[in-house]
C-alpha cells in the first residue's frame, strides 16, 4: 500500500464472520479528527465524475462502501490517482488538495466524514483560484 504526504490511506478495523462483515470508525481515533458531519453519495449516472474542489479548512476521510471509484488528488505540485474499492479502507484528503471522485458505477456509494460543518465558504471550486492559494 503506497502511502505519501499527498496519498494518506485509512483502514478501519473488520469484523467479518458467518454474518457478513461489520467496519467501524471512531472520531480522533481511527479518524483523525473530531467528526463534525457525515455524508455520502450514491446514484451517480455510471462513469460520472464529482468533487472537482478544495477546502480551505475542511479534512475529509473517505471510503467506498460498495462498487468503485477513482479518486484524484493533487496538491499543487504532485498528483496521485488512487481506486477505492473496500469498505474498510479510505483515503484522507487534508485542506488545500485539489480532488474529484471519477467513473461511479452503478453500485458505488461514497461515505464521507468531514471535520467542519457544511460551509459553501470553504470550497475552492475555481482550479486557478486554488493553484494561487
Ligand atoms: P456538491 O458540493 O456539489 O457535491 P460534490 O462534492 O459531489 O460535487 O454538493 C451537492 C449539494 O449538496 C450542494 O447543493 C451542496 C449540498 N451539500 C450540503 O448541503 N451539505 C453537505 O454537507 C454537502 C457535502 C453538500
Amino acid at each position: 500500500m503506497i502511502q505519501s504526504e499527498l496519498v494518506r490511506f485509512i483502514e478501519l478495523p473488520k469484523k467479518q464472520d458467518k454474518r457478513g462483515f461489520l467496519v467501524f470508525a471512531e472520531a480522533e481515533r481511527q479518524i483523525p479528527f473530531p467528526i463534525k458531519r457525515v455524508f455520502y453519495i450514491g446514484g451517480v449516472p455510471e462513469g460520472d465524475d464529482r468533487g472537482f474542489h478544495a477546502h480551505k479548512r475542511n479534512q475529509i476521510v473517505l471510503f467506498c462502501i460498495s462498487g468503485t471509484i477513482i479518486i484524484k488528488l493533487d496538491n499543487g505540485q504532485e498528483k496521485a490517482k488512487v481506486i477505492l474499492d473496500q469498505p474498510d479502507k479510505g483515503l484522507f484528503i487534508d485542506h488545500h488538495i485539489w480532488h474529484s471522485m471519477e467513473n461511479f458505477q452503478k453500485d458505488t456509494i461514497l461515505l464521507v466524514f468531514a471535520s467542519i460543518y457544511y460551509d459553501e465558504n470553504d470550497y475552492i471550486r475555481d482550479y486557478g483560484q486554488f493553484k494561487q492559494s
